[in-house]
């Protein structure tokens, strides 16, 4: 793990809704893996206090990038971080998702900005499915971002402005109803809202496959120490930043 002030080399929309910020670190970049974060303290001073986390986007040689969206007032001050800017930035941290599983075939399911340690993972690794879930057409990464991977991705948007309309959920429903495989022969992977991924994980249950979920719990440390972001699994409550954010399905209590 490394504490390092990094400079900002880009910062800048990439849809109406997702900004993207990149930097240059070695240290912050080498043997990362998707679904680990990072903890960025976007101002030197006092407000906001704490360090956000977001999840790695991608890595490319010493180059960092995080996807992200306005979510409160850090995140509104980080869009106005221009290139030459400072940051703070402590990584790489948590444990990632898994990279090979076992010629398995890998269902990513993303919603919201889950999206973005998917992407990661399905540039990096085979990807056989990758269904996306938005509001609207808003959301939707351009063709660039995606084209490594783009002939896996399926959208949905809740208002049909885009793909299917509907829930991402019932995209894996109809798409797991089609597949005449066995149930060891998938692996699903996902991020994004809590309540998406607790209908993924029903659905992976009712059908027998193994996964694993990132559970981007709000976190102050990132680090263990603090217990602000505590998630209930089998082995009793445990924190989110140090044990996860990815936890296996089977590792999850129910209605945790
Ligand atoms: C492991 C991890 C990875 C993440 N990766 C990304 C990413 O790649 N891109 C991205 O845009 N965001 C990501 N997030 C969420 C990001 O950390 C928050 O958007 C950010 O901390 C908000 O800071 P803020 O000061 O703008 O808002 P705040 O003022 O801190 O919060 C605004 C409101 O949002 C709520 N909130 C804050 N964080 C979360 C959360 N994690 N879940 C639910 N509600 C929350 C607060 O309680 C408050 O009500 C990630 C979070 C975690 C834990
Ligand atoms: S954020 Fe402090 S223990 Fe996880």
């Amino acid at each position: 793990m490394y504490d390092e002030t990094v400079t900002i080399l880009d910062n800048r929309k990439v849809n109406a809704e997702y900004y993207k910020l990149s930097f240059r670190s070695k240290r912050l970049a080498k043997n990362v893996l998707p679904g680990q974060f990072l903890q960025m303290k976007i101002e030197e001073g006092y407000d906001p206090f704490l360090r956000r986390p977001f999840s790695y986007y991608r890595t490319v040689g010493d180059r960092v990038e995080i996807l992200y969206e306005i979510l409160g007032m850090g995140t509104k001050l980080l869009t106005e971080k221009g290139k030459g800017g400072t940051l703070k930035v402590l990584g790489p941290l948590g444990r990632g998702f898994s990279r090979h599983v076992e010629r398995k075939k890998r269902i990513l399911v993303g919603g919201g900005v889950g999206v973005p340690p998917l992407v990661f993972l399905a540039e990096r690794y085979d990807c056989y499915q990758f269904l996306i879930g938005t509001k609207s057409r808003k959301e939707i990464l351009p063709s660039s971002e995606i084209k490594k991977f783009a002939k896996t991705v399926r959208y949905t948007t809740e208002d049909g402005s885009f793909g299917k309309k509907g829930l991402v959920t019932n995209l894996l429903e109809d798409l797991l109803k089609k597949e005449k495989g066995n149930p060891q022969d998938y692996f699903i992977q996902t991020c994004g809202p809590n309540r998406m991924m607790e209908r993924v994980m029903e659905i992976a249950d009712h059908h027998g496959i193994e996964g694993e979920a990132s559970w981007d719990e709000t976190m102050a440390c990132g680090v263990g120490v603090c217990l602000g972001c505590m998630v209930l699994t089998r082995k009793g409550w445990t924190a989110s930043c140090k044990e996860g954010p990815v936890f296996r399905f089977d590792e999850m209590e129910k209605g945790h």
